[in-house]
């Protein structure tokens, strides 16, 4: 990914199992400690139209129908960061899809241990970004 000085935005959530096991405070923690800037923060339910809609492109594949359940399954904290490179950032400090492949340090690899329930969502590209903000508010 190019990169660049200039404030992109990205969309991050904290997914309901690291809601329900009272994670919420460190992993804002988290995201604040780099220096990015909080433009929206907000505790709510996601939606099946949200849901569906954020993750159209895993219509069809085998785990679409939990993933959907999941994700709609509790409260969940939704922010958008704002700063330099925020997408990257934000996905380096993720940890990769799978927490048991997550590096330690990172959220997924220190929060996570089970694909399906892997703690945070961040958006992959500055147009997906636009695009989910424009879906959760
Ligand atoms: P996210 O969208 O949640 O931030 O995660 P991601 O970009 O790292 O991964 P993505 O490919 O977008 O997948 C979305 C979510 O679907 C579940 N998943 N399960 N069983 C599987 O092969 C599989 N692949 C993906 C994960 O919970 C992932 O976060
Ligand atoms: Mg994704």
């Amino acid at each position: 990914m190019e990169r660049t000085d200039v404030d992109q935005r990205t969309y991050i959530m904290i997914k309901p199992d690291a809601v329900a096991r009272g994670l919420v405070g460190r992993i804002v923690q988290r995201f604040e400690d780099t220096g990015l800037h909080f433009e929206r923060l907000e505790y709510s339910v996601v939606t099946a139209e949200q849901a569906a809609a954020n993750y159209m492109e895993h219509v069809g594949k085998p785990f679409y129908a939990g993933l959907i359940d999941y994700i709609t399954s509790g409260p969940v904290v939704k922010m958008v960061l704002v700063g330099p490179d925020a997408v990257a950032v934000c996905r380096k400090l993720m940890g990769a899809t799978n927490p048991r492949d997550a590096a330690p340090g990172t959220i997924r690899g220190d929060f996570g241990l089970i694909m399906d329930a892997n703690v945070v969502h961040g958006s992959d590209s500055p147009e997906s970004a636009e695009r989910e903000i424009r879906i959760f508010f």
